[in-house]
Formats: C-alpha cells, structure tokens, sequence
C-alpha cells in the first residue's frame, strides 16, 4: 500500500485523486494546495464517496508539505490552466515559479519519490521538476502523450464507430502542437487502421489531435480536467502495480532517438522504479525531422527556463 501526493487541488489535481480513490489500490492521498480549505474540501468531498461507490483509499487536503513525508508518488499539477488565446508556452514564467517552489517542498519531505508533472508548458515544467529535485531522468517526467494518445484513439473510435478500447495507437514528440503522429503505429485490435480509414479523414483527425487541447480550452474557457487527470492517475497505477506498460511519456532523453538533455514525448515501460525502459523505435526519416523539431522547440523553452533560473 502506498502513499500519492497530488499538488494542486484545482480541476486536473482533484480528478487525479478522485480517480485513483476509485481505482481502490492507494492507502493514502495527500491533496496539496495553496487553498488550503478547497483543499480540505475536495479531499473530503471524495471520502464521502467512498461508501457509494465502495473504496477505502484515505484522503487528506493541506497546505502544509509536512503531511506528504515520505510519499512514493507525487503528481504535480500545480498552476495556471491555460485561458482562451494563451498558448502552453504563455504560461512558462508563472508555472515555473510555482513548479519550482512545489519541487523544493516536496523534496524536503519524501527522499526518493517518483514525481509526474502535470502542470504547462508540460516539457518545460518537467525538466523544472528534473532540475530542482535533483532525482533521475527514471524518477521524473510528464503526462502529456497518454491524454493525446487518448484523444487521438477517440477521435478514431468515434469515425470507425468502434470502441475506444480497441484503438491502440502512438504520438511522440513535445506536448503542443508539435506533437508527431505516428499512424503507421495504429491500429484497430491489430488491424492498420489505414486499411479502415482513407488517409484525408487520417489527417484530419491527426490535425484535430494537435489541436485537442485547444478545442477545450476553446469550448469551456479553461484547460480539460477528466482526460488529463485520468491520464495521470493511470500512469501511478502502473507505477504503485508495477506493471511494465508502454505508455508515451514526456522523458529526459540520454541519446536515445539521437537526441540529448531534452524532454520529449517517446514511448517507454512505466514500472515501480518510474521509467523501466525507454523504447527506442526505428523511425522513418519524416518521422524523426518532426521528431526533431519538436525537440528543438521544447529546447528553446527549456532555454528561457535556464535563464529566469
Ligand atoms: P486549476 O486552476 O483548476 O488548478 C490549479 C491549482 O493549482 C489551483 O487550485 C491553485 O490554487 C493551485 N496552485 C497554484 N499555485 C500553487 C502552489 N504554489 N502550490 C500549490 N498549489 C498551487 O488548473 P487545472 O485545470 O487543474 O490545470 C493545472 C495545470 O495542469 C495547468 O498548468 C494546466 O495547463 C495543466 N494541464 C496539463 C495537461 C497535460 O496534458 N499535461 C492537461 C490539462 C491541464
Ligand atoms: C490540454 O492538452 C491544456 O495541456 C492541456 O488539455
């Protein structure tokens, strides 16, 4: 049994721990947030949703890091959620700030824990993560490709009138969109799903998938919470369950897709030491040039990150 820790209490932080209480797998999950009363209040709000729906996981909401000692996980998504016309990368002054301060208290409290960021421009925020905590590249990286590989599999679903469930597909590269499809890694239960779908409906629904964040953001004047919490809360369950799944997932690169000290989206092994394996695919020459400039633009911010350090 274990112990999350979920910074930011707002709509994305709430989901993450009111999903994972369902899930009925964690003893304990701290809610953490500069409102300390919302906090309390959400964290609340879900145990008193325990007896309906049947699950014990504990909950507690805070504003002092005293209560997350020694926590295994901890999700970050502290911040601003981005508003109509701002793009992810609008956002990197304040979120830094907030990220990095979340990161030093955090680290104060838990020795070794595996850190998940949530909060945006998710590249950036989490090479602030990977910075300030000081832990390994294995131990800290962001949710980003799970939510657009979810998006994109439901957009397919929804054209093949099929079920989500049998869509599994693939996008690399940074949170944005820049983000690279990988079509000739989806399929429908096995099947190309180029031989179920003319490639004009393909791309649109790819062009449609970069936007994904976007066209929330555009209907509901804030950023989306149950995809991206239930995005989160599923990367901690094959993390606490240690269960070996392949996941797109934002990590500090080491060489591998030729690329170094750079966060990016590729798929790795989730398991109970964080990141078990990066997977490294043989890539056809356009996918690795978008794959490429994807980097190049998460660098440009990790660089504007550098400098306000
Ligand atoms: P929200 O505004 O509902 O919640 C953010 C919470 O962070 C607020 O409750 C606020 O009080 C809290 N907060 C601010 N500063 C803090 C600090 N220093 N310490 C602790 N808590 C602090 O925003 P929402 O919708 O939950 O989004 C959170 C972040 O996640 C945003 O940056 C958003 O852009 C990002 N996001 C990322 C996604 C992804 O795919 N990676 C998907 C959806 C959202
Ligand atoms: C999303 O993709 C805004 O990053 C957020 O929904």
């Amino acid at each position: 049994m274990s112990k999350v820790t979920v910074v930011g209490a707002g709509n994305v932080g709430a989901t993450v721990a009111n999903v994972l209480a369902h899930r009925d797998f964690v003893k304990e999950i701290v809610l953490v947030d500069i409102k300390a009363e919302m906090a309390q209040g959400k964290a609340l709000d879900t145990w008193q949703q325990a007896p309906i729906d049947g699950y014990s996981t504990r909950l507690m909401g805070t504003d002092d890091y005293k209560y997350t000692d020694g926590s295994d996980i901890v999700v970050i998504t502290a911040g601003l959620p981005r508003k109509p016309g701002m793009t992810r990368d609008d956002l990197i002054t304040t979120n830094a700030g907030i990220v990095n301060a979340v990161t030093d208290a955090i680290m104060s409290h838990s020795k070794n824990p595996i850190i998940i960021v949530v909060s945006n421009p998710l590249d950036v925020m989490t090479y602030a993560a990977f910075k300030k905590s000081g832990l390994s590249g294995q131990r800290v990286f962001g949710m980003a490709g799970v939510l657009d590989t979810a998006r994109y599999r439901a957009f397919l679903a929804a054209e093949l009138n099929v079920s989500p469930k049998d869509i599994q597909a693939l996008l690399m590269g940074g949170h944005g969109d820049s983000m690279v499809p990988m079509p000739r890694y989806t399929t429908v239960s096995g099947i190309p799903v180029t031989e179920l779908l003319a490639q004009d409906k393909l791309q649109a629904i790819i062009e449609r998938t970069k936007y994904g964040g976007g066209e929330l953001v555009k209907l509901m004047g804030t950023s989306a919470w149950y995809a991206p919490g239930a995005a989160a809360a599923q990367m901690v369950e094959a993390i606490l369950k240690d269960e070996q799944r392949i996941f797109p997932c934002c990590v500090h690169l080491e060489g591998q897709y030729g690329l170094d000290n750079v966060f990016v989206g590729v798929p790795v092994k989730l398991g109970k030491n964080g990141i078990e394996q990066v997977l490294e695919l043989k890539l056809e020459e356009t996918e690795q040039n978008l794959l490429n400039q994807s980097a190049t633009e998460v660098r440009s911010m990790m660089e504007v990150y550098d400098k306000l350090a």
